[in-house]
């Protein structure tokens, strides 16, 4: 199976998960990541095996709360910082898709107020003017739908607000960040290139037609809602794939075929074809953003890379237009509530000495990542 000529290889980290020594965020005093991959000081390191295994992009976070870790004062020195980063990725000739938010914030923005609309704006901005040469896709950001739900309705996440109220208010507030953001890269640079990336999710009814009624529900709300209501702000759609839902109405059942990952995710990887055919209808190029397993044996991600990829695959030739893939994640990392355990990498990390390890099956998909093709 080959992938259209110039496909985009890749794979994705964030900045809270990877980078360590991160101290001004709302994760760091309930959810400190130490050192992590200690990836601020590595980067270089781990660009060259980014290389050795054939990827061309590479998509990452900036840390906001490095780059503004009191209000309104910026550091020079971390956006120095994250300028290097850039610049050894572009000498590579790597592409470049950052996010600018991640699921961190800095301790002293709340996405329930008003004014993070402001704010958050405001750092888009300045690091748009210090890095759009750099850089070739803006993810503005990462699943709002998983961080609004976590962090302000299960309260599993910071600021552990457990409100249906706030977290109406936070997707409002990301909602209306999304667009000024794209309006405002675009009055900038006309030719900007400004996305999401989306958790979207396989929601297959069972039998009854209530079940069919509950997808829908289930579809219209978790998967589109938030796209509709910002299609016209975006160059592209970024899709982070990780779940299927069978819904029985009214509750849904996720693993009844017991294939599943480290962390108990069921596997199915033809619903990535189900949710990129979904996808359709924006008319937008697409990306896969994130799509990926908890695999600390690596027994099961070369044929998770292969069967997710053959679907991948499936969709192009049916007319969907997708550009890339990314794999999540590059290396082991901080998989937020859950810490260290999970092991999402491509490349095994030993947070004891910090040593880097490829697996094998990232051999497998730096072979597909050089021949561009399955
Ligand atoms: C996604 C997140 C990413 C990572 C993967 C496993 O929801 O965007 O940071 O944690 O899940």
């Amino acid at each position: 199976m080959k992938f259209p000529k110039g496909f985009i290889w890749g794979s994705a980290t964030s900045a809270y998960q990877v980078e360590g020594g991160i101290e001004n965020s709302d994760w760091s005093v309930d959810f400190p990541a130490g050192k992590a991959c200690d990836h601020y000081n590595r980067y270089e390191k781990d660009f060259n095996l980014l290389q050795e295994l054939n990827q061309n992009a590479y998509r990452f976070s900036l840390e906001w709360s490095r780059i503004e870790p009191q209000k309104s004062c910026f550091n020079e020195t971390e956006i120095e910082h994250y300028r290097k980063v850039l610049q050894s990725l572009k000498s590579r000739n790597i592409k470049t898709m950052v996010t600018l938010h991640h699921f961190t914030t800095p301790y002293w923005l709340s996405w329930s107020d008003p004014s993070s609309v402001f704010y958050f704006s405001r750092f888009a901005r300045e690091v748009f003017k210090e890095y759009h040469n750099l850089v070739d896709y803006w993810i503005v950001i990462n699943e709002p739908l998983v961080y609004a739900s976590q962090s302000y309705y299960q309260g599993a996440w910071p600021p552990k607000r457990k409100s249906l109220f706030s977290f109406l208010k936070v997707v409002n507030n990301q909602i209306a960040a999304s667009k000024k953001v794209y309006q405002e890269f675009h009055q900038l640079k006309k030719d900007a290139q400004v996305g999401i990336a989306k958790n979207n999710v396989f929601f297959e009814p069972d039998k009854s037609s209530f079940d069919k009624f509950s997808a829908s529900l289930a579809r219209y709300f978790w998967n589109d809602y938030f796209l509709n209501k910002i299609k016209n702000h975006l160059d592209f759609i970024g899709l982070n794939y990780y779940f299927h839902s069978r819904i029985k109405f009214p509750c849904s059942l996720r693993n009844e075929n017991k294939i599943i990952s480290d962390l108990g995710w069921e596997i199915y990887p033809q619903g990535i074809y189900h949710v990129l055919q979904e996808l359709k209808k924006y008319n937008l190029p697409l990306f896969v953003t994130e799509n990926g397993l908890a695999d600390e044996e690596d027994r099961q991600r070369e044929e998770f890379i292969r069967e997710h990829l053959y679907w991948v695959g499936r969709a192009i030739e049916e007319g969907v237009d997708i550009r890339g893939y990314f794999h999540w994640s590059l290396m082991d990392n901080f998989e937020w509530a859950e810490g260290f355990k999970p092991r999402f990498g491509l490349i095994e990390v030993d947070y004891r000495t910090l040593e880097r390890r490829i697996r094998p099956s990232a051999y497998y998909y730096a072979k597909i990542c050089r021949t561009n093709q399955l």
